[in-house]
């Protein structure tokens, strides 16, 4: 097997819910500053908090664009609060896996999907457990990388 994986390779060249939706209830970007990647997430949010919609726009690597096509799926007719708990790691079982050094455009995803969550909630004056203490703007920490670009 090359580097990436055939579900890997299929969510790259034909992604799903690429775009972006008007008039969204809650949209967040996400930019990488480790590679300077940048993720786009519009979400369609009804009135019992269930997620209809949702898409993606991303400037970034293939791995970025898999990973938010896998993302956006994954969270389509989910609640918010299920929503908020898709984890990273989940993502990357869904795709079948990813090599470490593109583990984090896997949290470009996961990152992007709170921030526009957090936009939603913002505007519609909720509040959600799993968002406490998330800063939308905050940069990559230690847990979703170490990758160094020097290197390549
Ligand atoms: Fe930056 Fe993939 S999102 S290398």
């Amino acid at each position: 097997m090359g580097l990436y994986n055939d579900k890997v390779m299929d969510h790259f060249f034909n992604p799903h819910n690429v775009g972006e939706i008007a008039e969204p209830d809650g949209a967040g970007t996400y930019g990488s500053p480790v590679c300077g990647d940048m993720m786009l997430i519009t979400l369609k949010i009804d009135d019992n908090e269930i997620i209809t919609d949702a898409k993606f726009k991303t400037y970034g690597c293939g791995t970025a664009v898999a990973s938010s096509s896998m993302a956006t799926d994954m969270i389509i007719g989910k609640s918010v609060e299920e929503a908020l708990q898709v984890t990273n790691q989940q993502i990357i079982d869904e795709l079948g896996g990813l090599p470490a050094i593109k583990v984090h455009c896997s949290v470009l995803a996961e990152h992007a999907i709170k921030s526009a969550i957090y936009d939603y909630a913002q505007k519609h004056g909720k509040t959600y457990e799993a968002l406490e203490g998330f800063d939308p703007n905050a940069e990559e920490d230690d847990h979703s990388c170490g990758v160094d670009l020097s290197e390549e």
